[in-house]
């Protein structure tokens, strides 16, 4: 049976794909960090629940060498160490090295949309390396796949994420939030690329549960702003947007994006620290709630206009499992020999919608399409 080498397995999402490997009998799971003791903590508080054999080991991400995923004896390399906005392939090459399989969850555009680039390295070692293996662009292309069979052709789509206040992200979750606060990137508007800031203009959606309501969203800068113009021709326009529940803390960060865009502000992801400090404080407002949108608007088959949004709502604090759930879905299939895809590439069409509703089907976790 396979054994699987979380790098960050006892950060947020490292974690929680951790929790989720750990149910599956006969896996071996080697949870790594810079931090033994905390690596170690995280396995003992597995105990309980697991089915998997759990340890622990001190790996760093930036000095990792084949040897040291060799002696790991792994065959399989999840990374969840960001910020990827300022990694380079190290861990993807130290595993091709070192004949593992190798699955990410970097939400980098450029980190994303180059992974390519190791191709021929990986189908000449027989693995698999997969960058994104997360909310986007994995989970994203799962569901405009599965809308997309509805409508004669795409032209719109628009779609975002808001977690609950009650989550409490990691540092490299908030230095990439901060990170892209102000600072421009191209997205496709209208049939052209356009420059857009980072969390601005300030947009809303309206969720259809009423628990939820109305939540603001503005503009991050992803890889499915390369890939997705790419898979989906057809669109004339795309906007990702995410956004924060507490409407206050929204507005700062909107504010934020101002200020780094007139230069007052040169290194927002430098905030981090103090601004996740203050989160934790107020984490009471708001609630355990997550959300998830995308909407795509087209042409039916019979030539009328067409509109669709999906939406997903995530309860009891269950949210954070979602970016974890992709590459859980790609090691458990590699585990078990069902994925024989050798070669590097971004995780659009790896998993389908069937498969996170499946492997998410124990959680409190809701989709609807209208
Ligand atoms: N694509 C998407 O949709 C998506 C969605 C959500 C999150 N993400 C990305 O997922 C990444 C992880 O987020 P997170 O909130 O889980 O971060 P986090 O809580 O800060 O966890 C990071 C983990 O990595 C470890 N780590 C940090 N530097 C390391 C190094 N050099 N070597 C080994 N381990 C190291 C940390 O432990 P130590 O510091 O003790 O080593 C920690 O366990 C972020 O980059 C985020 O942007 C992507």
């Amino acid at each position: 049976m396979a054994r699987i080498l979380v790098l960050g397995g006892y950060g947020v999402f490292g974690s929680r794909a951790v929790e989720r490997l750990a149910r599956v009998p006969g896996l071996e799971i080697v949870i790594a960090g810079r931090n033994l003791v905390a690596a170690q903590a995280a396995a003992d508080g597995l105990v309980k629940r697991q089915q998997a054999r759990v340890e622990a080991a001190q790996l760093d991400a930036l000095t990792l060498t084949p040897g040291d995923i060799r002696g790991s004896r792994a065959s399989i390399v999840i990374n969840t160490v960001g910020p990827f906005q300022a990694h380079d392939y190290r861990v993807a090459r130290a595993a091709i090295d070192a004949g593992a399989h190798y699955i990410d969850l970097a939400d980098a555009r450029a980190f994303v949309c180059g992974i390519g680039v190791l191709d021929a390295a990986a189908k000449q070692a027989g693995v698999l390396v997969v960058s994104g293996a997360s909310s986007v662009p994995a989970l994203a292309a799962a569901v405009i796949d599965d809308l997309a069979p509805q409508f004669q052709f795409m032209e719109s789509l628009t779609y975002g994420i808001s977690p609950g206040n009650s989550f409490d992200p990691g540092a490299a979750t908030v230095a990439s939030i901060l990170g892209g606060a102000g600072r421009s990137f191209t997205a496709l508007r209208d049939g052209a690329v356009a420059t857009v800031h980072g969390w601005q203009p300030l947009v809303r959606h309206r969720f259809r549960d009423p628990r939820l309501g109305t939540r603001w969203f503005g503009a991050c800068d992803v890889p499915d702003l390369d890939l997705f113009p790419v898979r989906y021709p057809t669109l004339r326009s795309q906007h990702f947007v995410a956004g924060i529940e507490v409407k206050t803390f929204h507005g700062g960060l909107w504010a934020l994006s101002w200020l780094t865009r007139a230069g007052l502000v040169r290194h927002p992801e430098r905030l981090a620290p103090p601004m996740l400090a203050v989160k934790r404080r107020l984490s009471f407002l708001g609630s355990d709630r997550g959300a998830m949108f995308v909407r795509v608007t087209g042409q039916g088959f019979d030539g009328l206009a067409m509109d669709r949004c999906w939406e997903l709502i995530a309860n009891a604090g269950h949210g954070p499992f979602i970016p974890a759930t992709p590459a859980v879905i790609l090691a458990k299939a590699l585990a078990a020999g069902r994925l024989a895809m050798r070669g590097a590439a971004p995780c659009v069409g790896l998993i389908d919608l069937a498969e996170f509703t499946t492997e998410v089907a124990d959680l409190d976790i809701r989709q609807s399409v209208a």
